[in-house]
């Protein structure tokens, strides 16, 4: 290996990889969700593989998990670290990369930094990422930064009312997460001195450029919208069309100004409709009411700003003139997060030094590192290929290849930030 890199103390990616998608529950891909039993089980597969490394494996009250030397202490007279790692969460039905491939490499980091001088090396799983089972907005990385507050405990619920208290005593009850500090917020564990999250691309452009690296510069916000939509239920044989009001038709054609607004605005503006759900959902009846879900992203602050704008007010106007009520509650939202310049140059010098390809590039999707670099903590993220660019779906997938030149990157970027850590 070129000199200034870690060879991690066994590169069994792809095997750890695979062992991980097996804690899902049923159906297509990996569908594991915050506190499930999956997730559970994930959650000690772990901490056992950290242990195995002789790493101590350390949870915080919301199941956020920590891998670090034995000798060091987790708490308030802990010195700060370099954390780095990713989301133990999925979607529904999603792969086998997304997250998972930066927890293996937090623990790979952790383990192949033990005990050496320097800023310490922490590796780190956040509970929580994906939004799948709670609209929370980032629980891990909240968490792991003492940003929840008690009353977040009760108000965040899943679609089956659990709340994320509820939620969370499943999980401790497994041993996947501390006793609750009352009250919050809480310390973090660990202060993060620097922190970096390796992760697939999960868009196309470094397959479709041939690389093999991107360092990312900025991550893409987003706005959320809960659009509910009341009309009449009518029967469906008896109501002619001019006299309807479809809460249904209406979600459709707030569905269409969705993707027309993102067209309109042009690249990287994106928008989507994720979720419908008309009410009674009978063959016989006109739709009386409608929930719908919509998400609208973009990199630039303003342009978010007015992207969204431009969706709610075309959904006010769509149901004026179909005669509907219609009321949208902005649910979690992310601003665009730049990421660390200095750390960004550090990474580009060390990639032409160890002869990488590589490309700087902003990331479309949300990543634990916003809320880090949002709280002020110098943050990065290196990319590796997605083939064909596929990503929440059974089909992710990175060549082994990718993977462990990402890892291998990664550690050498994690040893030269531990011994110089920036100013
Ligand atoms: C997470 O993957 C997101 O971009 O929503
Ligand atoms: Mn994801
Ligand atoms: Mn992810």
């Amino acid at each position: 290996m070129s000199s200034g890199t870690v060879e991690p103390v066994s590169v069994d990616i792809l095997g750890r990889l695979e062992a991980l998608a097996r804690f899902s529950a049923d159906g297509p891909g990996v569908t594991r969700f915050v506190y499930d039993a999956a997730w559970c089980d994930a959650h000690r597969w772990l901490a056992k593989q950290a242990e195995a490394l002789g790493l101590a494996a350390t949870s915080d009250w919301a199941g956020n998990l920590f891998f670090h030397d034995p000798a060091l202490e987790p708490g308030p007279n802990a010195p700060p670290v370099l954390l780095v790692g990713s989301h133990l969460d999925s979607v529904k039905h999603g792969g086998n990369y997304d997250g998972a491939y930066g927890t293996v490499t937090g623990l790979l980091m952790a383990a192949g930094n033990r005990g050496r001088a320097g800023l310490p090396v922490v590796g780190f799983v956040t509970c929580e990422e994906e939004d799948s089972r709670f609209h929370g907005g980032m629980m891990g990385g909240r968490s792991i930064l003492g940003r929840v507050e008690d009353h977040d405990l009760d108000a965040v619920k899943d679609r089956d009312g659990v709340s994320w208290r509820e939620a969370l005593a499943f999980a401790r009850e497994r041993g996947c997460a501390a006793p609750l500090p009352s009250p919050l917020p809480r310390a973090p564990l660990f202060r993060p001195a620097l922190q970096l999250e390796l992760h697939i691309e999960q868009g196309p452009v470094l397959e479709a450029e041939r690389l093999g690296l991107a360092i990312v510069e900025r991550i893409a916000g987003y706005r959320r919208w809960i659009v509910r939509i009341e009309g009449a239920a009518r029967h469906s044989g008896t109501t002619p069309m001019a006299m309807r009001h479809d809460a249904l038709a209406a979600a459709a054609e707030m569905i269409a100004a969705a993707e027309t607004v993102a067209l309109e605005a042009g690249e990287p503006a994106v928008a989507t409709a994720g979720f419908v759900r008309p009410s009674p959902g009978l063959f016989n009846v006109v739709p009386g009411a409608c929930e719908l879900w919509l998400e609208v992203r973009h990199d630039r602050p303003e342009l978010l700003r007015a992207l969204g704008e431009a969706l709610t007010r075309r959904c006010e106007e769509i149901a004026r003139r179909r005669g509907v009520r219609v009321a949208l509650e902005e649910g979690a939202a992310q601003a665009p997060t730049p990421l660390s310049t200095g750390l960004a140059e550090t990474a580009a010098g060390l990639a032409q030094e160890l002869r990488i390809a590589y490309r700087r590039m902003p990331s479309g999707a949300a990543h634990d590192t916003m809320i880090f670099a949002q709280a002020g903590v110098p943050a990065l993220m290196a990319f590796v290929p997605s083939r064909a660019g596929v990503s929440h779906s059974p089909d992710e997938f990175t060549a082994e290849a990718d993977l462990i030149a990402g890892v291998r990157f990664m550690g050498a970027l994690v040893r030269r930030l531990a011994e110089r850590p920036p100013a």
